[in-house]
This record gives C-alpha cells, structure tokens and sequence, in this order.
C-alpha cells in the first residue's frame, strides 16, 4: 500500500526493517522515499534472490535477510542495530508464491502439495494433509479459512486422501470445490477460503504474531512507527487488539497513529485487485 511509505517518513540517516521483503516493491518505494538503510527479512530463498535482483540498483542500502520475523530482535542485534527507526510488515503470501503452480499454493493451476513459504523447513501440506484427523481439519478450515461447509469439505479431502487421488493442487481444488459448492454465480471461486487455511495452518502464521508485533514496537527508536498491512480479518483482528493494548498501557511510550484501519485507494484497488482486502495499522512508539 503505497501510504504506507508516507507512515514511515523515510529520512537518508534512518535504517529501516521490511519484515516481507517479498519481491521488494515495497522496500524500493522506501529507499526512493529517501530512507537510508533497509533490512530486508523473508523466509522465501526464491523472493529473496528475486528482491536482491531488483534492488542491485540500491547496492549495500539494503541488507538481505533469510529469516523468520518472528525472531526480529535477535536480526536487528544481529544486524548491528538496537533500535531501528521504522519497521514494515505487509503480512501473508506474494503474489510470486500464488502464481507459482510449484510451489503449491495455486487453485487455478496444478503443482504439489507444497505451500510452504520457506522451502527449507517444516512439513508440506501433503505431509500435514498425511497427518491428519478430520475433526482437527475441519476446524483448521472452520477457524483459518471461516468456511461454513469446514465439516463436508475436511470429510470430502480425507475420503480422497485415504483413496490415494489427492495428487496436487488441482485435485484438491477439485474435491473442495464439489463440497464447497455454490452457483457459478459466485464471485468468489468455492476453493479460496480452504486453500487460505491450508496455507495459514502449513505456514503457522497466526503463531506469535502478537508477540512479534510486541517486538517490532519494542525494537523501534522514539518517533519510530510500525506499520502493518493485514490481508485477512483474522491477522487485522490481532493486529487491531495488539495495538490497542500497546496504545493503552500505562507508560504511555506507545501511541496508535490510525484510529481507524487504512484502505487502499480505488485507484490502487483497480490497479491491483488482491489489495482490496488490504487494512494498514501503524502505531508509533512516543517516548
Ligand atoms: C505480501 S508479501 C510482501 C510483498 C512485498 N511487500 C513487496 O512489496 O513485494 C509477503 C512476504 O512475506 C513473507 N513472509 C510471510 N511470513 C513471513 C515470516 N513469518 N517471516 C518472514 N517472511 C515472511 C512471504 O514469504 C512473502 O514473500
């Protein structure tokens, strides 16, 4: 979201943090905007070596980072910084890993049953998908994904699972899509918000979020602010109470600059549709 640049006020002597570095669109705005330094973190080897690519322009203003936010204190020291002067975080999956039928987070295109955003670590879903009960993936769909029909459609994958036919995406796309169902009238394809909770439930995304937004708030200096993009109600609901939270405790360092969530302009929705379910929260530490 191009605002949240303008939240960040980059300034040539300030060193920066994009917690998603993903293909580095946002971080370039920031160097162009005058920041100084930006410490690009990603837990995807490919977005990185894409970013490093696209920014080679920007030379040693950015420092590339194979790493898991969630350990954001340890890169900053790591990184030879306390305090940092603003951090980004523009949560969720880039557009590069949805279009990549490999790496299995496609509905539309056929790949593995990968879905992991760090390749190098953890379970595929198909080794999740191998683990599991019904019950439990019925809720994963119920709570990550908010699907209705979370009990046909977990039902529906296990039979196809236990009878061998769940080969890739595209078969899975195809079994949740019959359980699912609804008209072709829908604006939404039927296997989205199941494919959304597979990915969250694979990735663990909503795991220590609160308490990696606590460290990003901790981690900037006084006038610093971080600034996060949600794509998903559940990740804005956390962001929107952590924040509130920080904003109200008693010593007063922390003050939430967005009253309201920021939505992307209808210039910017037009120009990018997966930005329409875009909120932006920044909270700036004061003292
Ligand atoms: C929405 S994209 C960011 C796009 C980026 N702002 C741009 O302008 O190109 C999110 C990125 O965050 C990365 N990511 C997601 N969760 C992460 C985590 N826990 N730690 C580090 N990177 C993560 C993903 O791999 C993905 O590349």
């Amino acid at each position: 979201m191009a605002e949240a640049v303008t939240y960040l006020a980059p300034v040539p002597a300030g060193c920066y943090v994009d917690c998603t570095l993903g293909l580095g669109g946002h971080t370039a705005a920031l160097l162009e905007a005058g920041a100084g330094r930006v410490i690009g973190i990603d837990r995807d080897r490919d977005a990185l070596a894409i970013a490093r690519e696209r920014l080679a322009q920007y030379g040693d203003r950015v420092v590339y980072l194979h790493a898991d936010y969630r350990e954001l204190p340890r890169v900053a020291r790591e990184a030879g910084r306390d305090e940092v002067d603003g951090v980004l975080v523009d949560l969720g999956v880039s557009s590069m890993q949805l279009d990549e039928p490999a790496r299995g987070f496609s509905f539309r295109q056929d790949g593995p049953l990968d879905m992991r955003m760090n390749r190098s670590e953890g379970p595929t879903l198909a080794d999740m998908l191998a683990a599991v009960d019904e019950t439990t993936l019925a809720n994963v769909i119920y709570e990550f994904g908010e699907e209705r029909k979370s009990r046909r459609v977990a039902r529906a994958i296990v039979e196809a699972r236990d009878a061998g036919t769940l080969t890739g995406t595209a078969a899975l796309a195809s079994v949740v899509r019959r359980a699912a169902g609804g008209g072709t009238w829908q604006r939404l394809d039927p296997a989205t918000r199941t494919f959304q909770a597979l990915r969250i439930w694979t990735n663990r995304e909503l795991e220590g979020l609160e308490a990696f937004l606590e460290s990003a708030a901790q981690v900037v200096a006084r006038g610093g602010r971080v600034v996060v993009i949600a794509f998903h109600s559940l990740e804005d609901r956390v962001v929107k109470h952590t924040f509130r939270r920080l904003g109200s405790e008693g010593d007063g360092a922390l003050r939430v600059v967005t009253r309201r969530p920021v939505m992307p302009s209808v210039e910017e929705a037009k120009g990018n549709p997966r930005a329409r379910s875009a909120r932006m929260r920044v909270v700036e530490r004061v003292a």
